[in-house]
This record gives structure tokens, sequence and C-alpha cells, in this order.
């Protein structure tokens, strides 16, 4: 053995080895690869064995080739190593596509807000268009453009939060937007107005915050039956009910005269007989019209204040109201496919 055969020895296995790992998929090729040029029986064992055949000022030399060989080898083993962790077959193996995915738990609307948009849909199939209006009020929209002066009674039936700026207070009705509404557009008017107000209020059908969706429809020639029947066509397709019970009762709103509240007959868990009410409404009052430039004589309109919680609790057989703002998600996740 000479130094020179031994270089072209190393030279070829380096070749051979360049050339074999390029076509190594999976850990097992990679093993019988590392056999092949590293173990025991490997070419390069065999010539580092006949190093002690050289004479000894070749053998320094040589074992330094031999050495840079087994480590490029072992850097090929490496490389590859980290490359098939990425990409091997053995991998694909161990994914199992048959096992059940990880679900992530998605939220979903609360049941008041599903409640509300049902009712708005409903609404907007029957022609009111949508607007909006602030929950921060002053006194002006929320009494005394409707009907309730200072001195008013009126005022006392709904418990205030006000504002440090004495002006100002969270809206105790939607019907603020009835004003706000009738301020910028002209008739022919029909509009719901849906959103959040607050009264100091709570009991199994109070709460402090609640929702309501107002509505406005001002037009020539509008009359009491006009209500009655957009009220009872609501209502019947809200709850899918043709028979679905409903009384107007006699009631009073400063700013509709006549007034009425509408109550649904129920029956709670004891199977006994009961209604609730639902809404407020009326035939806008001659005053509002005028405070808002509307000549009364030539128009005429009906005006109403839905309670969505109300309806919500009859759809859903729910009993006490408050139960809907406790944010128990085993009450809220009840409803998540409702
Ligand atoms: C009003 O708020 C009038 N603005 C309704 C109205 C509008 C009348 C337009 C005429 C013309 P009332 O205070 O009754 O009326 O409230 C209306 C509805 O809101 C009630 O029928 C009830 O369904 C609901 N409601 C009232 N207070 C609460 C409360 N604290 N929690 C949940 N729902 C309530
Ligand atoms: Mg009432």
């Amino acid at each position: 053995m000479s130094v020179d055969k031994l270089k072209k020895d190393l030279d070829k296995v380096l070749d051979e080895a360049l050339k074999l790992i390029t076509n190594v998929n999976n850990h097992t090729d990679l093993e019988n690869f590392r056999v092949q040029f590293l173990g025991k029986k490997s070419i390069l064992n065999g010539l580092m064995k006949s190093l002690s055949d050289l004479a000894p000022e070749d053998k320094a030399k040589a074992g330094k080739d031999l050495n840079l060989v087994k480590k490029k080898i072992n850097d090929f083993i490496n490389d590859k190593k980290i490359s098939l962790d990425v990409t091997t077959d053995d991998n694909l193996d161990a994914f199992d596509s048959s096992m059940p995915g990880k679900l992530s738990s998605l939220g979903s609307l609360h049941p008041i807000t599903k409640i509300m948009n049902e009712a708005i849909d409903i609404f907007q199939s029957l022609k009111f268009e949508y607007v909006d209006g602030p929950e921060v009020e002053d006194e002006f929209h929320n009494f005394t453009a409707l009907n309730i002066p200072e001195s008013h009674p009126a005022r006392a039936m709904h418990d205030t939060f006000y504002l440090e700026n004495k002006n100002l207070l969270l809206r105790t009705h939607t019907s603020s937007v009835q004003i706000r509404t009738m301020s910028k557009k002209r008739p022919p008017l029909r509009i719901i107005a849906p959103g959040k107000v607050y009264r100091k209020d709570s009991d199994i059908t109070h709460t402090p915050m609640f929702h309501q969706i107002e509505g406005l429809y001002i037009d020539e020639n509008v009359s009491f039956a006009n209500l009655k029947s957009t009220i009872n066509i609501f209502l019947k397709s809200f709850f899918e009910k043709d028979d679905l019970k409903i009384r107007f009762r006699p009631s009073y709103f400063p700013f509709t005269e006549p007034s009425a509240e509408v109550d649904i007959e129920y029956f709670d868990n004891k199977g006994n007989k009961k209604w609730l009410e639902i809404l407020g409404c009326g035939m806008v009052h001659p005053n509002v019209l005028t405070m808002a430039n509307i000549d009364c004589e030539k128009y005429s309109g009906y005006a109403f204040g839905l309670g969505v919680e109300r309806l919500a609790m009859l759809k859903l057989g729910i009993t006490d109201l408050r139960l809907f703002y406790e944010n128990d998600l085993r009450f809220l996740k009840q409803f998540q496919r409702v």
C-alpha cells in the first residue's frame, strides 16, 4: 500500500458516497449508508487498518486524509438526517390522518343579538329602514320633544341614569331616535331604531340595560288599524305561530294618543296561562309632529317600542331575564345553535 494508492481509494470512496447520499430518502436507507461507509466492515475501516503498512513518515499525512474523508461522510449523514426530519416519508407515516383534529372553541353571537337580528330582518322585509341613534342622550330628545315636559310625572316612570352633566343621560328608551329622525327626514317615513337603553330596574322581567326596537311610520292617512296589522304580522312571523294570542291593552304614553301596550299569552312552568308585556305603541301625538315641524293636519303616524329581551324570554323559554346578562357560559352555550 502506497500513499498515492490510498489517496486514490479515498477519492473513490468519497465520490461514491456523494452519489449514493442523494438517493437516500428515509432513515433506514441512511442507516445502511452509514454502515456501508463508516461501519466496521466499511472500505474506510479497511483502509484505516492498512495505514500500518505505510512507512512511518507517510502515516501521519495519510491518517489526516483519511480522517478528512470520514468527516465529510459524517457531514453528509448529519445534513441528510436534518432534511429527513423535516420531509421524510417516515414522518408522513407518523401522521395519522384518521386521528380526530383539535377543535378550537368558536365564539358565537349572544342570544339577545340573534333574537334582535331576527326581529330586524322581519321589519326590513316589511320595508322599515334601519336607523341609529346615540345611547348618551340629552333631555330634549329623550323627554322634552316627546311631549314629556320637566314637571311631567312620566319622567318618573323612567328611572333615569343621569350623567354628571345634568342635561345628559343614558337614554331610557329608543323613542329619542324618533325625534332625531324627524328632524332630519321628511315624511313619508318608515324606520326602525334598534339599540340599548338603560333604566334603574332589576327583577325577573327587568334589567338595568336592555334592548328596544323603535318603529316609526309617518305618512298620509296612517291609522291605528295599520299599527295593529303591522304588529300582528311581525309577532306571528317572529314566533312562527299563526294562532299566537296577542292582546292590545289601553295604556298611556305622553308621545302617543291613543296608546296601547301589547301582551303575549304564554304558559309558565306550572302550566298557568299568563300574559307578558312586550311593547308599547300608539298613534304619534300631534304635539310631537308639530315639534318636529311636520304638518299634523296632513300627516299621521304610529310608533312602537319593542322589548327585545321579552321576545327572547318567550321564544327561548327563559323565566328570569337577568340570566342573559350573568355571562355564565353554561347558560349561553345552550343557544349557540338557535
Ligand atoms: C317605552 O319605553 C316607550 N318608549 C314605548 C313606546 C314607543 C310607546 C313608541 C309608544 C310609542 P315601556 O317603558 O313600556 O315603553 O317599555 C317598552 C318595552 O320595553 C316594554 O314593553 C318591555 O317589553 C321592555 N322593557 C321595559 N323595561 C324593561 C327592562 N327594565 N328590562 C327589560 N325590558 C324592559
Ligand atoms: Mg310598559
